[in-house]
């Protein structure tokens, strides 16, 4: 048998195991996995490293902002800078703000990817108006168009809900098989903080960092995680950036409530002091929750060793530094009204890799894990997705390990105009992607169109088994009056 293309020699790496090996790739899917297999386009891969396709799984990408502004890049422009990154897979979000519905939501975003994205795509739902409309018929039907997973705010006055909401949607959500993520900051204590700031003139972009203290993403991620475990839904909390956030997500599972995690580049590699910059520059590097500090970057590091973090994502929000972006209210605007977020699709594996694997502090498998193979299992692509077996879609990168290289604005490929981690040299870079057994990026140039990507309907969201924590008020076994009640 010959294939449509052969992967020769390479070393595969999956989320558990590595092997030398060559691909078969036939009709865009992985066809075989051994020896000697034959083709008259063969890609001598020896030396270097196999791996599924990074799937980036927080993007924001040709969305309205909750300030209004829209971000940099469309589907077009975000996809193509993901693929250089070594993504086959993105899944941006779709927001529905007040007052619109979610079926109006999803066929807008629907409007805005079709045709343009580079690589296959689906979206995450942000949820700010969870009407009974909404729960009842909104949700379910966005859940049979494969959209299983939803997004909720408990910051940002435009998109935030309430407790109640935020339990109305979990409900939905568990009983339909979706996964909430959640944004998880106090929107009363970064108000409070805000308040005091511009009370006393401070208004420059540095001071978001302050504006939004790590106590405020504490006490959101325990009350998430409280009201998950009051439904016994699954929930992800995602961009965690605190020790103490990461330790409520990693304490949450080993009582054994479905809790998953996430974290970014940017908490692992940026500090608050990035943003103390003249004039405004320091607003490039505003996203929230805010950067930290030094021994926060080793806490969080030493939870991605631990395991508390399934998914560590780019969170891409490009605005540029101009008037269409962030400067859009002024010059001398204050930090309240400058677009909250940063580029970085194209820079997660490559920063990643260089750091984690690189460094020693991740293996190359768990590198596999992080980037690709966790969200696919959470958000409904495995095995089609994100990892190397029989069957699945031919998403493949390869890395040259010992490839150097530095970040710079201009080879990110995206629209943002600056890279927060400009000047930040690299070893171990993509060089070949396939998208479905397409070359995508090969050597540095793009080789497919924008309509290429195609909508991925996802399955439910699966616990693998797992039985959940189940809140003794809510348990059924349990005879309330006789064993609960004092
Ligand atoms: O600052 C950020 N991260 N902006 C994007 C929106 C969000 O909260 O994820
Ligand atoms: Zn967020
Ligand atoms: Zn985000």
């Amino acid at each position: 048998m010959t294939f449509d293309t052969v992967i020769k020699d390479g070393t595969c790496v999956t989320a558990s195991e590595q092997f030398v090996a060559d691909i078969g790739i036939s009709g865009g899917k992985i066809a075989a996995l051994g020896k000697d297999l034959q083709s008259a386009d063969v890609i001598d891969a020896s030396g270097r490293l196999v791996m599924p396709g990074g799937i980036e799984a927080h993007a924001h990408i040709a969305q309205n902002s909750a300030t209004g502004g829209m971000t940099a890049d469309d589907y077009t422009s975000g996809s193509i800078s993901a693929a250089y990154g070594g993504n086959t897979c993105i899944i941006p979000f779709a927001a529905q703000h007040r007052g619109m519905g979610v079926t109006e939501t999803l066929d807008l975003y629907d409007s805005r990817a079709a045709g343009a994205s580079v690589l296959d795509y689906s979206y995450h739902l942000i949820v700010s108006d969870p009407t009974e409309k909404v729960l009842t018929e909104e949700l379910p039907a966005a859940f049979k168009r494969g959209i299983t997973s939803f997004k909720l705010f408990m910051t940002y006055d435009k998109m935030l809900v309430n407790d109640a909401q935020f339990l109305d949607v979990l409900s939905v959500a568990k009983e339909h098989g979706a996964l909430t993520m959640v944004h998880a900051e106090n929107a009363g204590m970064i108000k409070w903080m805000t308040d005091r700031l511009l009370a006393k003139g401070l208004k420059g972009p540095k001071y978001h960092a302050l504006s939004h203290p790590a106590l405020a993403e504490e006490e959101a991620i325990h009350r998430a995680i409280c009201m998950a475990k009051l439904v016994d839904a699954p929930l992800l909390i995602v961009h965690v950036s605190t020790p103490e956030g990461a330790a409520l997500v990693q304490n949450a599972r080993q009582a054994g409530a479905m809790i998953y995690g996430e974290t970014c580049p940017q908490y692992l590699f940026l500090t608050r002091e990035d943003m103390d910059k003249p004039d405004m520059q320091g607003a490039a590097f505003m996203c929230s929750p805010p950067l930290r500090d030094k021994p926060t970057q080793d806490a969080l590091w030493a939870h991605i060793q631990a395991g508390t973090f399934d998914v560590v994502s780019s969170d891409h929000s490009p605005y540029r530094m101009d008037e269409s972006g962030k400067l859009a209210n002024g010059p001398d605007a204050p930090f309240t009204v400058i677009a909250n977020g940063m580029p970085g699709i194209g820079a997660r594996l490559p920063m990643l890799f260089s750091e984690g694997v690189g460094k020693g502090r991740i293996t190359v498998s768990e590198f596999v894990a992080l980037s690709s193979t966790n969200a696919a299992r959470l958000y409904g692509l495995l095995p089609q997705k994100g990892t190397l077996t029989v069957g699945a879609d031919a998403d493949i990168t390869i890395w040259d390990p010992e490839k150097r290289g530095k970040i710079t604005a201009a080879n990110q490929q995206d629209n943002a105009g600056y890279s927060v981690f400009e000047g930040w040299e690299v070893t171990g870079l993509p060089v070949t992607t396939f998208s479905r057994g397409q070359r995508v990026i090969d050597e540095g140039a793009l080789h497919v169109s924008a309509g290429h990507g195609k909508f991925l309907p996802r399955a439910k969201f699966d616990a693998g088994g797992r039985r959940g924590y189940l809140a003794p008020e809510l348990d059924s076994t349990l005879n309330y009056d006789a064993d609960i009640a004092p």
